[in-house]
């Protein structure tokens, strides 16, 4: 692997780690590879890991891991700036066709083959599925491979309180993480209160609103206040809050930019500005719309 190309902006480590509620430790700003067409998933993913991200977010869904894998892998082998394998944080997740006991089992072991890893370190439910009914035993057959010690850590995504409380009623491992939908427009206040009171943590998909927070008044005279773009203000503005964040670009400049944030602060006003934008906008679907 080359030396990274991003210039003067930022230092490899600036990316700081979440604690996760198992001590597991998570960096709070990933790269993340939905609709990264398969054939270029590995050379984005070697970009992103070039310009200092440690954290991958793919899926079965996705139809990427292979890539995934290969650039991790790549990486590994080339040992550059002594990355190896417990530096890097690999997400996937269980697809929705694959809820139930014994179909999980499988999907993940499919996963780390197309990963070609022998674990991952955080393996989400993708979405509830409510009118499936099987996102407890899908999660009991996630814990079994937690306690064998073979995925690090377990979560969800997509889960409303109501899924959260039914599954912490009947299971063991609190979930480490609710990966939901989480940009400007959709703030999702109530949602991350209950994270907060149960140890769960709070990590955004479209971080960046898909792209359509990017063209915001709001948010351009913040980042003309700030000289930098309007990405790296929203992306400031999550980590910040204290969520993870996993935006997708393609293209290494965009790449590079979306990690080029650790160079100014949001004030107490920007961030209130930022609050102001909540209008409960929804880019993806809702989960209970999901099955
Ligand atoms: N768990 C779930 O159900 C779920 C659902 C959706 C997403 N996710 C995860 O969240 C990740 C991010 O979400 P997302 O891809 O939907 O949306 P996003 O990260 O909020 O936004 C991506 C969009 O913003 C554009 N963009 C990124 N950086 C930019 C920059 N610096 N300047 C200008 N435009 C920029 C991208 O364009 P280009 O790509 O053209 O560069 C793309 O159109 C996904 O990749 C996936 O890992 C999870």
């Amino acid at each position: 692997m080359t030396a990274p190309r991003v210039g003067r902006v930022i230092s490899m480590h600036s990316v700081q780690p979440v604690s996760l509620a198992n001590g597991v430790k998570m960096p709070q700003l990933g790269y993340g590879v939905y609709k990264v067409p398969p054939d270029r998933t590995a050379e984005l993913v070697t970009l992103a890991l070039e310009s200092g991200y440690r954290s991958v977010d793919t899926a079965t869904m996705y139809g990427n891991e292979a890539g995934v894998g290969s650039a991790v892998g790549a990486a590994i082998a080339a040992g550059a700036d002594r990355v190896g394998r417990e530096d890097l944080f690999v997400t996937t997740k269980i697809v929705n066709d694959a809820h139930g006991f014994d179909s999980t089992i499988e999907a993940y072991e499919q996963s780390l083959a197309e990963l070609q890893l022998d674990y991952v370190d955080l393996l989400l439910i993708h979405w509830p599925c409510p009118a499936k009914g099987l996102y407890v035993e899908t999660y009991q057959a996630m814990e079994t491979l937690y306690h064998e010690g073979r995925v690090r850590s377990i979560g969800v995504s997509n889960f409303e309180p109501e899924h959260l409380e039914r599954l912490m009623d009947q299971t063991e491992v609190v979930p480490a993480v609710n990966q939901v939908e989480l940009h400007p427009y959709l703030q999702q206040q109530q949602l991350r209160d209950f994270h907060a009171a149960h140890g769960i943590a709070t990590e955004a998909w479209s971080p960046l609103g898909r792209g359509a927070a990017l063209q915001d008044p709001a948010l351009l005279q913040l980042a003309a206040k700030h000289h930098v773009s309007i990405s790296q203000v929203i992306v400031r503005w999550h980590l910040q809050l204290g969520h993870i964040a996993i935006p997708k670009a393609s293209s290494g400049e965009r790449i590079r930019q979306n990690i080029a944030v650790f160079n100014f602060e949001l004030d107490e006003q920007d961030m209130a500005t930022i609050s102001r934008l909540d209008s409960g906008r929804r880019m993806g679907s809702h989960p209970a719309e999901v099955n």
